[in-house]
């Protein structure tokens, strides 16, 4: 599996993993374009038996990393590719010297919330309703010690 910067051509591959989830919100191809334009935005796909397997998308907002988006094909699912895709982003998030990771996961999402957790990440706070005004958010963070930076 590889690990590398996401490109416009990746995008309709990214579109159809978010459909494989129903219920996960989707950005669509012109989501992730976008993301082009945003200079603090990192977008990068795992590959796997040479196609897209999975993406994430953060933003590098020191001295905080947003983890906006993260998902992985069904046929790839626990194979450790979401956590390549967390080690990577913490190596950027190293690298520029941030100092935590903050991320809003569906309070229903146990399978993230146990990625999550797998690295690192603690419950910091919940927002009420926050998805199509019905469930609610889990604000998770992972600090990173000084010993990391
Ligand atoms: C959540 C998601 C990204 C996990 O991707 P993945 O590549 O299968 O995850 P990994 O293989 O790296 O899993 C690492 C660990 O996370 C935990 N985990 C992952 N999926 C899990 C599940 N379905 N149930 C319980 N624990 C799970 C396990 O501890 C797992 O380790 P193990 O396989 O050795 O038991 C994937 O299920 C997905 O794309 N879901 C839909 C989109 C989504 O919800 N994204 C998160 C948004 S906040």
């Amino acid at each position: 599996m590889l690990i590398r910067r996401a490109k416009k051509e990746d995008y309709p591959a990214f579109a159809a993993i978010e459909a494989q989830h129903p219920g996960y919100p989707a950005w669509g191809e012109n989501g992730f374009e976008a993301e082009e334009k945003n200079r603090n935005a990192v977008t990068l796909a795992a590959e796997a038996e040479g196609r897209p397997a999975g993406f994430i998308n953060f933003w590098i907002l020191r001295p905080q990393v947003q983890l906006n988006t993260l998902a992985v094909d069904k046929a790839f699912l626990r194979r450790a590719i979401a956590s390549a895709l967390i080690g990577k982003m913490l190596e950027y998030a190293l690298k520029s010297l941030c100092s935590e990771i903050d991320l809003e996961v569906n309070e229903h999402n146990a399978a993230a919330i146990a990625l999550y957790a797998r690295h690192g990440f603690k419950v910091v706070g919940k927002r009420p309703k926050f998805y199509n005004n019905t469930d609610a958010a889990v604000l998770m963070r992972k600090s990173l010690r000084e010993k990391d930076l």
